[in-house]
This record gives structure tokens, C-alpha cells and sequence, in this order.
């Protein structure tokens, strides 16, 4: 068995062969107070896997990684929970990159990994709130390691990508020492680094494409993501149009 090299993120693992929900079995767990910070819950098979808007998330047994990690970030407010992602989506393309570093890995404004224009893993966090700050976090990711087959067009795995097969454990303890490498950075406040490094990840930022939001479809740049999680994409009457979550679809 091998360890994370870690001061707390994945001292405590629960590894099912089975379950509905990573994400839901945390939050059960979480309520009874058996989590300590950095647990994580890994499965090989959800029966009920979460994405975001809703969606089901599906991935075949044991070929891919579907866990939650646990954190307690009362550091941060309620309004800085956006950090929370950045922290995730950095440190699963940093391992995609740790694999060949020519590779162009992106963040897909809000949740999305994205490797040769294809989702490769997607992250659902859910919150708690007290008095102001994150009381408690579960990070989900789903991040598509082995799989092969019934790839949708729109997806792709590090398998798909490299051409080999990778030992799922591995993966998950690089992920894991990721996270805690950006959540020590975020706890030292060094949100500026934080905020720079995902601008560089920023999937399009600079270039044009298709959107729609409820007004409509228009052409469109990104410029930026704020501190906030707000995205800013320039339209065609340089109108900087500002989104939060899910209000804004990308088309193209
Ligand atoms: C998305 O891109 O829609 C987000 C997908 C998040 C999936 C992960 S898999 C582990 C964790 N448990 C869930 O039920 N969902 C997340």
C-alpha cells in the first residue's frame, strides 16, 4: 500500500467497492463527525454519481477515479469559495502535466478539465456555511484515467490521451498531494499566485467563441475570471459581460 506524501489530505481514506455518491456519503459521514480534515472517500463504481447542473455523472467500474476529499477551510469566506476550485482544477492539470509536460491541459470555466478539447475529469464542491466562512468542503472529482470505450465525443482519458494505462492509486495520491500543495498556498493567503496560475489555465481566455447566455447567443472573448469566480467575456460591442455560475454556456 502505498501513502500520500502528506501532512493531512488522505491520512484517513475509506475505499468502497460501491456506493451512491462519494460526495453524499461525505456529507452523511460529515454530520455523524467521523471525518477528520483531508479524509477522502474513493469508489470504484457510483451508482448515483453527481455533476454539476443536475447532471448524472457516469463512469464505467474501476476504470476511471470518482472520490471526494474532505477539507475545512474556515480561512476562507463565503464569497472566496471560488479559491476552492482553483485549488482543485490546478493540481489535477498539474498531474496531467507531470505526465508530459507538452500536453496543453485547461480549466473550462467553472468546473471543467480540458485536454485537446475534450473533458477529462469535472469537479462538484459543496459548501457549508457558518457565520460567514466554509465551515466544511467536499471536493468531488471525477477525473478519467483508464477508460476506453463509450468515451463521448466531448470526453477523453489520460488512457485516450497517452495511449497507456496508469495505476489508479498513483494518480490519486499525486492528485491528493496537489491539493494540499494550492490549499497550503491558499492558507498562507497568497491568493495572488493562486489567482495567476489559473488565468494561465484558462480555457479560450483571449480568443473567440460562441456563447449564449439568457439574452441570447453572441461571439465573445474571455478576459478574465474574477477573484470572486465571476467570469468577464468581451463581446463583439466590447460590452464586458460578467457571469456567475451558470449563466453563461460556451456553444463552440
Ligand atoms: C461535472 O463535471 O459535472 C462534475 C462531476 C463531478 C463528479 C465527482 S465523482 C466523485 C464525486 N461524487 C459525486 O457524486 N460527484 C463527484
Amino acid at each position: 500500500k502505498i501513502f500520500a506524501n502528506t501532512l493531512f489530505i488522505g491520512k484517513q481514506v475509506i475505499s468502497l467497492p460501491s456506493c451512491h455518491s462519494t460526495n453524499d456519503l461525505m456529507a452523511q459521514l460529515s454530520a455523524k463527525k467521523q471525518l477528520h480534515e483531508g479524509a477522502i472517500i474513493i469508489t470504484e463504481h457510483q451508482t448515483k454519481g453527481k455533476g454539476q447542473r443536475g447532471n448524472q455523472w457516469n463512469s464505467p467500474p474501476g476504470e476511471n477515479l470518482t472520490f471526494s476529499v474532505f477539507l475545512k477551510p474556515n480561512f476562507l469566506l463565503a464569497s472566496q469559495q471560488f479559491e476552492l476550485n482553483r485549488i482543485v482544477s490546478l493540481s489535477v492539470l498539474d498531474v496531467i502535466k507531470e505526465f508530459e509536460s507538452s500536453v496543453k491541459a485547461y480549466v473550462k470555466w467553472p468546473n471543467d478539465l480540458i485536454v485537446n478539447k475534450k473533458k477529462i475529469g469535472g469537479i462538484l464542491i459543496e459548501n457549508s456555511i457558518h457565520k460567514g466562512n466554509i465551515a466544511e468542503s467536499i471536493i468531488g472529482i471525477g477525473f478519467n484515467v483508464n477508460q476506453d470505450s463509450d468515451l463521448l465525443v466531448t470526453a477523453t482519458s489520460l488512457k485516450n490521451v497517452f495511449d497507456k494505462k496508469f495505476e489508479l492509486e498513483k494518480v490519486l495520491l499525486s492528485v491528493v498531494e496537489k491539493i494540499e500543495h494550492y490549499y497550503l498556498i491558499a492558507r498562507s493567503r497568497d491568493f495572488k499566485l493562486l489567482h495567476q496560475l489559473y488565468e494561465e489555465k484558462l480555457y479560450l481566455k483571449d480568443k473567440v467563441a460562441f456563447y449564449e447566455d439568457s439574452t441570447g447567443k453572441f461571439n465573445g472573448i474571455i478576459r478574465k475570471v474574477s477573484p470572486e469566480g465571476v467570469i468577464e467575456i468581451e463581446d463583439e460591442a466590447e460590452n464586458f459581460r460578467k457571469y456567475q455560475f451558470k449563466e453563461v454556456k460556451l456553444l463552440s
